[in-house]
């Protein structure tokens, strides 16, 4: 029985194991219960005991030699793989990156939920309800207009995202703190400085005791966190039927660059957004007591903001397909 050991031990000490494949057949021929080796072992339980001793010795260096070669194989397959495995490849797959409209976004978002302020967001298929009568637009009110508003049937596309306050506001009973952004449709001529969909983002507090010193201190620290500290600001006073009193809020931009000058039609200052008290009328249609409570809100154009940020020029860059514009906002 040891010459067959000794053999079998110069059968194995010659195989050359190549692959996963070749390793599996190793097993099969000399491991597994119907194998080489473990057919000596069934042999070897019917040894009188006094040979026992030294063939068992032997039997067992043979079968750990074995398995050994066997588990060598497969370690080496395994790294075989691994080798396989290029990760410089990955690095000429281009990466794809967030439109610059959403790295916007979201910077007023998170800037806004500091201040406590939660998300909220809306359908952009609306109806006249929550895109106007709700927001105390007069039935004949021009923005009505079939020039402004895109249709679909009985729906509007949204032409602002104020819809959304008055959606939030039907929910449930203040206090409410939200932005609220979203893309918003106007039946507009496309051109370098507009275009027939934008985005917006929304705000709207409602509590007791909400004043314009509250919404002038929110905007103030809005402004100062996205434009830069010292950032100078003023409000105009404005009408919008949702709100009362309603104003707009510009930034100083200065006049020292011609740029500056051209986009601030020489003075300096920079429309960024409308706001104001929220309107009675406007509590009242949401189911909410006007006597109790009060509110401010605002809204603002995310693609200028994107723009003025980025000195983009032409707002139709945003969707125009073209990579070679995302790529340079962290793409390759
Ligand atoms: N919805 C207005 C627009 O699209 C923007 C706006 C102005 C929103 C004043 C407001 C606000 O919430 O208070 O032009």
């Amino acid at each position: 029985m040891l010459k067959r050991i000794q053999d079998l031990e110069t059968e194995i000490d010659a195989i050359v194991i190549n692959n996963g494949a070749e390793a599996e057949s190793f097993r099969l021929a000399y491991l597994s219960k119907k194998g080489k080796v473990s057919l000596l072992f069934d042999e070897f339980k019917s040894l009188p005991s006094e040979e026992k001793r030294t063939v068992g010795q032997v039997l067992n260096l043979l079968k750990r030699k074995a398995e050994e070669k066997w588990s060598a194989a497969q370690e080496s397959n395994d790294s075989n793989q691994e080798s396989d495995y290029d990760a410089s490849l990955l690095q000429q797959i281009p990466q794809g990156s967030l439109h610059p409209l959403k790295v916007v976004e979201d910077e007023l978002v998170s800037i806004f939920s500091k201040l406590g302020f939660d998300l909220a967001e809306g359908p952009e298929i609306e109806d006249d309800h929550h895109n106007f009568g709700a927001l105390n637009f007069a039935d004949d009110h021009p923005a009505r207009d079939m020039q402004d508003t895109f249709f679909i049937a009985e729906h509007v596309l949204r032409t602002h995202t104020s819809s959304v306050q008055v959606r939030e506001m039907e929910r449930g009973q203040p206090p409410f703190r939200l932005v609220m952004p979203g893309r918003v449709y106007r039946n507009e001529a496309v051109s370098a400085r507009s275009n027939c969909f934008f985005h917006q983002i929304e705000g709207l507090y409602v509590d007791e005791g909400v004043s314009f010193t509250d919404l002038k201190q929110t905007l103030y620290y809005f402004v100062q966190q996205f434009f830069g500290e010292g950032t100078q600001i003023r409000f105009r006073s404005s009408y919008f039927p949702f709100t009362e009193p309603s104003a707009e809020m510009d930034i100083w931009a200065g006049l020292d660059t011609e740029e500056n000058r051209r986009l601030t039609k020489g003075t300096g200052w920079l429309e960024v957004l409308g706001c104001g008290m929220v309107h009675p009328n406007v509590l009242e249609s949401c189911g909410l007591d006007s006597k109790k409570f009060s509110g401010f809100a605002f809204g603002m154009g995310i693609d200028r903001l994107t723009m003025l940020k980025y000195g983009i020029s032409d707002i139709r860059d945003f969707f125009s397909g073209d990579v070679r514009m995302l790529q340079q906002f962290g793409g390759l």
